[in-house]
């Protein structure tokens, strides 16, 4: 049976991927940051009679002896897929003239740095994994990371930190196409969760949907893509 790791996956998207792996029978690794998430997603696998197939693990991924640590938790096992999902935006409504240097140093380290280090870190499992048919390694992006369709400005934390990533999981994906572990960056669209907010059009069982569906057809040939949540190519 073929194991997905979800990191980040307290509330919003990253639990909203859980509860659908589960629903399909997937056997699922989520890590969230503190016990009492863990336990509301026990309580969703249980309520789905899927708890035999959730293990929970903590992982903050900007603290490197956490990333280790789960590393370490995982040592000897294969993962097949990693769905690298945690993320923040940053402080709000931040115009040019008060740009907070603390805080965009935070929101790159979570959005940009992070993601390829827990990817780094977890190298022998998906290695391990790709033994059987491959392995694939999700980045959850956002379109606002694309220089391309910047036309409003503003933002400055989030759309950098963003476009980093996706600058440094192209390098992933070339790097590690040789182990036969290909990489997505994927648009979730705009969705209601903490951070896109009520007024956001998309349901998260609908974004959720849909990015797996990207992941269930990713292949080697297409490793290092963005794309959104229903498969369409979006620009850098
Ligand atoms: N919602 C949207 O419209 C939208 C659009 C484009 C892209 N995205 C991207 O999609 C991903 C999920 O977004 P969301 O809307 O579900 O956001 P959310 O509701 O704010 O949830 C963010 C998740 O990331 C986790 N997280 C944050 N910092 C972390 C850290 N240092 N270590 C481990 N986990 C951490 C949070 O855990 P805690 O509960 O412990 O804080 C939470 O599980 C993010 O990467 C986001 O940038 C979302």
């Amino acid at each position: 049976m073929t194991s997905t790791l979800v990191v980040g996956a307290s509330r919003g998207l990253g639990r909203g991927f859980v509860e659908r792996l589960l629903t399909r029978g997937d056997q699922v690794i989520a890590t969230t940051r503190n016990e009492a998430d863990a336990d509301v997603l026990h309580t969703i696998a249980s309520s789905l009679g899927a708890n035999n197939r959730l293990e929970t693990l903590s992982c903050d991924v900007a603290i490197a002896d956490s990333r280790s640590a789960l590393a370490e938790a995982l040592d000897g096992r294969a993962i097949h897929t990693l769905i690298h999902n945690a993320g923040i935006y940053g402080p709000k409504g931040i115009c040019m003239g008060e740009l907070p240097e603390t805080d965009w140093k935070r929101v790159l380290h979570v959005n940009t740095i992070a993601p390829i280090l827990t990817a780094q870190a977890l190298l022998p499992q998906l290695r391990a994994g790709a033994t059987k048919g491959g392995a694939k390694v999700a980045f959850l992006t956002s379109l606002m990371g694309s220089i391309t369709d910047n036309s409003s400005g503003g933002s400055y934390l989030y759309r950098s930190a963003k476009a980093g990533l996706n600058a440094a999981a192209r390098s992933l994906a070339i790097d590690l196409a040789p182990d036969e572990i290909s990489v997505l960056l994927l648009h979730p669209g705009w969705v209601q969760t903490d951070m896109g907010g009520i007024a956001a059009p998309l349901e998260i069982g609908e974004s959720v949907a849909g990015m797996l569906a990207r992941i269930d057809n990713l292949s080697l040939s297409d490793s290092g893509s963005f794309v959104n949540w229903s498969g369409k190519s979006l620009p850098w």
